[in-house]
């Protein structure tokens, strides 16, 4: 793909949020939670205590899940049943090599039908499926946050644009 069309595809598939509080983060992520199909994964990046965590227990809200959500980092992945369909909450901060995850299943599980978050899920870019929507998380202020969302695959697209429609007008395109 030639650069400018890759910069036309980024402004198209991605939109931005401004949180003001971890409530309105947890809320956003709700909103992704309510609308994820079989197969969503959403991968999470951002500096320690951005609010990755906050937004995941949003996302399983919306997925109906009703255990204590609770930050995986200790045993990489963590698995709540109770929801609409499977969530499988990955923090990979502690993970150094790629092939611990095989012993976690995190192939076998991204490619579940369920619903996959990854905390951290930027520090391994080859492990990425091929259809996921990249949240990016930016501190811009001690309650402020800025969400980046972008769509890669058609997939992820369509989630995108059905909860940017879901919050109104909340939400804008970036540029490039
Ligand atoms: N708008 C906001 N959204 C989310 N968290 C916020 C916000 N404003 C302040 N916070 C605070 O920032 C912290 C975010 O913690 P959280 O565990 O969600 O971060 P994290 O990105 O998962 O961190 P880690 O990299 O350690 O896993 C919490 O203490 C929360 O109260
Ligand atoms: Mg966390």
């Amino acid at each position: 793909m030639s650069r400018m069309t890759e910069s036309v595809r980024k402004v198209l598939s991605t939109m931005k949020f401004d949180i003001s509080s971890p409530e309105e983060t947890a809320a956003l992520g709700q909103v992704f939670g309510a609308a994820s199909v079989p197969g969503t994964c959403l991968v999470l990046c951002g500096d320690l205590g951005a609010g990755k965590t906050n937004f995941a227990k949003g996302v399983a809200a919306g997925l109906g899940v009703t255990e204590a959500v609770v930050s995986p980092t200790f045993n990489i992945v963590q698995e709540y049943r109770s929801g609409r369909l499977p969530f499988y909450h990955f923090d990979l901060y502690r993970l150094n090599f790629e092939d611990e995850l095989e012993q976690i299943d995190y192939y076998a599980i991204i490619e579940d039908e369920g619903v996959s978050l990854i905390e951290w899920g930027d520090k391994f870019p080859a492990l990425l499926p091929v259809d996921y929507l990249l949240v990016t998380i930016i501190i811009t202020g001690s309650a402020a946050r800025t969400f980046e969302i972008e769509a890669h695959g058609e997939r992820s697209l369509h989630l995108l644009m059905e909860c940017a429609a879901a919050l109104g007008g909340q939400s804008s395109g970036v540029d490039a």
